[in-house]
């Protein structure tokens, strides 16, 4: 796993890059991770914790609903204050990191974020892992009595907010974090700060704090796979899509003859193409039937909002472009930068054609998977249209039964990745 020779991103990078995406499931409240991060890190600070810590819980803050994809877990989330099934985000986001090295000393917390303090001591964990887990139950609990108050009335609702929260000090929450928080929430800036432009600006600056913690290549490709998997569970229609669309294109750019090194970023922009569909509401991916003009509206937002995330990673570079021009056409058809022909490379085209590709492999809820004859024929009428790339239609053409296979992931040398994920 050497370091890239192009891609040079430090972690807290891709941390804030992943609340970004989940941020979006709930499309009137986000930000959540970026407030629960800065609480934490204020009542952290408040109890003396190291400057170490204070970081370390402010990206614990950002990524504790990691395990959140859907919009109808989000609505648990922010409508109850504790809820029979807020054990099942906390073990997906749990899974999701505990084997990610850079990233699993926040499984623990994660995995006991609604956990109440005085179960946490039959739980067999460390002293650090209950401090942090109930910190972080505690942040998320303030800023979900607070939410409703942003941008109106949160200085007067501050006091009922406090009230609430004192009454759940020694049951759900430590009391020596009850008391931290009684004593900054004092300060009316406290509060303020928790206003959407503040808090972004926050973890803006929070993210030109080097974690010193410069990704590998293979660090980087686990990376974007766990980001990819949050994605494609949001819809049981698009399981495992973006790890397809990511081998295709891999496979295609190499037999394209594109260096190693630009086929490894060919794969990574496949796993995060669709990022962006985490701001599509569930009903609309769901929907068995043709979309009308509103939803189709709505849907095709979402390789702008792929976009939005991964241009903020520093790094990354052209990979952000060729993943947010998924839906563009060679002939200026497409969606939604419409770049000029010359301005779109050919990574690029080739995730085009690998993305539809798959889907049209995959089932849909309006329809079955395709054979690969109908497959081939939409993408050649796509190329003869002008809207996909000849060159790369005629090497599909070509390697279609491959292509094929590798689609479907029947193939056992590919797409092993989300099971890995998973294994113990
Ligand atoms: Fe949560
Ligand atoms: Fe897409
Ligand atoms: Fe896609």
């Amino acid at each position: 796993m050497d370091q890239s020779p192009d891609l040079n991103i430090d972690l807290r990078q891709m941390v804030i890059a992943i609340e970004t995406a989940v941020s979006l499931v709930g499309m009137n409240d986000t930000n959540h991770g970026k407030r629960v991060g800065y609480i934490a890190s204020q009542i952290g600070s408040e109890l003396g914790f190291s400057d170490l810590d204070l970081q370390y819980v402010f990206e614990l803050g950002l990524l504790h609903d990691c395990g959140v994809s859907t919009e109808q877990m989000h609505s648990s989330l922010v409508n109850h204050f504790d809820w029979v099934d807020a054990h099942v985000h906390c073990n997906i986001g749990y899974q999701l990191l505990r084997s990610f090295e850079p990233l699993s000393k926040f499984a623990i917390p994660i995995l006991y974020h609604h956990t109440p303090w005085t179960e946490l001591s039959d739980k067999n964990i460390s002293v650090q892992d209950a401090r942090m887990a109930n910190l972080i139950f505690l942040s998320d609990r303030i800023d979900v009595l607070s939410a409703s108050h942003y941008e109106s009335d949160i200085l007067l609702a501050k006091d009922a907010i406090v009230q609430s929260i004192t009454g759940y000090s020694g049951s759900y929450f430590a009391p020596e974090l009850v008391e931290a928080f009684q004593r900054i929430e004092q300060t009316e800036a406290f509060w303020i700060a928790l206003e959407d432009r503040h808090i972004t600006r926050y973890t803006w600056d929070m993210g030109h704090i080097s974690s010193h913690q410069p990704l590998t290549l293979g660090q980087i490709k686990q990376l974007s796979l766990i980001m990819s998997y949050i994605v494609d569970q949001k819809s049981p229609f698009t399981a495992q899509h973006s790890v397809r669309v990511a081998d295709v294109a891999r496979f295609i750019a190499s037999s394209y003859g594109l260096s190693p090194a630009q086929c490894d970023k060919v794969e990574i922009a496949g796993l995060l193409h669709d990022l962006g569909k985490l701001h599509t509401p569930d009903d609309i991916l769901d929907k068995p039937g043709a979309l009308n003009s509103t939803e189709r509206a709505i849907m095709n937002q979402h390789s702008y909002e792929t976009y939005e995330i991964l241009r903020h990673i520093e790094g990354l570079g052209e990979v952000a472009r060729w993943a947010a021009f998924h839906h563009e056409g060679v002939n200026g058809a497409g969606y939604p930068f419409h770049p000029k022909e010359r301005d779109l490379s050919t990574e690029a085209r080739i995730i085009a054609v690998a993305d539809i590709f798959q889907a049209l492999v995959q089932d849909r809820p309006y329809r079955d998977g395709m054979k690969l004859e109908q497959v081939l024929e939409i993408i050649n009428e796509l190329s003869d249209t002008g809207k996909l790339d000849k060159e790369v239609t005629v090497l599909v053409n070509r390697l279609a039964d491959q292509c094929y296979e590798i689609a479907k992931g029947t193939d056992p040398n590919n797409n092993q990745a989300y099971l890995n994920l998973f294994a113990d």
